[in-house]
């Protein structure tokens, strides 16, 4: 692995990315599974050093969706055909426990055939339990990076073995699980991304999320580099041959750093796109990092907008819940 990423050319890369996606052909087809992304809270207690929405950004207004405002969102959302939701925000000490399971269970009793992801950090393996029982089915949870030592300084007052332990709590619970590190913050190296690949062969999630870094002004890594697009696409790839079942979303921060981001990560191997449902006034106080672009399909002419451009392209949008293995030939 640390020999093929030392030495990929260009050739070498296109050709990785052909394979990739031949692979997800054979896997999923050409679908694209659509999930709706609702960013119900940017309040969070943590400080993670990349993050623009870390407690120590004073700059930051915040904001947090109450109930209402979240089913009203799903219910439209659902409307236009949405199957999946995924909630995310910041380690909000507002909906930790008993709001969040109750959130949970009004959207499984108001959309029973739809799908939540929660990407909402690390909870107590009891709360986790309850989301599970209460209706929610599937769980982003980022390792971030595997080295315990690099974790440690990028995410100040947190614990690595604490990360992993909620990570197995997931999976052991059922949910559909989801890790995924970051691609290019500052002193990373080659031999991470081995590490890191490595770490989601051996536990073979349901899904994966990775993208790359972009620096946000108001953090400690303001001013450093952003990742590369080109590390991001051979990453997919590789992680599409790793696991070729694997849920694989063509990430937002992908689409930021590269016009048309979305659809080389498809090429490389994605299969997964979500789109923004947040309620604008909220969502342009939801930047882990700055620039993020927004494809509005707040109405059904958006959605078709965005059918017509993903058909050109050779691929098909797929509206259904999209569970790990289905589909699968
Ligand atoms: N650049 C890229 N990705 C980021 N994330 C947070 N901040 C940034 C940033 N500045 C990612 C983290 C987190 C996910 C929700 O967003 O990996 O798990």
């Amino acid at each position: 692995m640390l020999y093929l990423l030392n030495d990929i050319s260009s050739d070498d890369a296109s050709y990785l990315h052909e394979r990739a996606r031949s692979l997800t052909d054979k896997v999923f087809g050409r679908k694209i599974y659509i999930r709706g992304l609702i960013e119900f809270s940017n309040y969070c207690s943590r400080n993670c050093v990349y993050c623009g929405i870390r407690k120590d950004n004073k700059k930051v207004q915040r904001y947090r969706l109450s109930e209402e405002e979240i089913l009203k969102v799903c219910s439209q959302a659902h409307d236009l055909g949405f199957r999946t939701f995924v909630l995310q925000g910041g380690e909000d000490y507002y909906y930790h426990n008993d709001k969040m399971v109750s959130l949970v269970k009004k959207m499984n009793e108001l959309f029973p055939d739809t799908a939540t992801t929660l990407s909402i950090g690390e909870r107590d393996s009891k709360i986790y339990a309850d989301l599970y029982k209460n209706g929610a089915n599937r769980f982003l949870l980022r390792h971030e990076t595997i080295d315990k030592t690099r974790y440690g300084k990028l995410h100040p007052g947190m614990s690595f073995d604490k990360r992993m332990e909620c990570i197995q709590t997931l999976r052991k619970l059922n949910f559909q699980t989801g890790v995924g590190f970051i691609i290019g913050l500052p002193e990373q190296k080659i031999t991470d991304y081995v590490d890191d690949l490595m770490f989601i062969k051996d536990f073979n999630p349901h899904m994966v999320g990775i993208g790359p870094f972009i620096s946000h002004k108001d953090t400690p890594l303001g001013g450093a580099e952003n990742g590369d697009v080109e590390t991001t696409l051979i990453m997919l790839s590789i992680i599409r041959l790793l696991l070729p079942k694997v849920l694989l979303p063509s990430t937002t921060a992908l689409n930021t750093l590269s016009k048309d981001g979305s659809y080389s990560g498809f090429n490389a191997g994605a299969n997964v796109l979500m789109l923004n449902l947040t309620p604008s006034g909220a969502r342009e106080k939801y930047n882990l990092y700055e620039g993020k672009t927004i494809v509005d399909i707040s109405d059904g002419v958006g959605l078709n907008v965005l059918k017509e451009k993903i058909e050109k392209k050779g691929y098909i949008l797929d509206m259904s819940r999209g569970d790990y293995s289905l589909g699968m030939h």
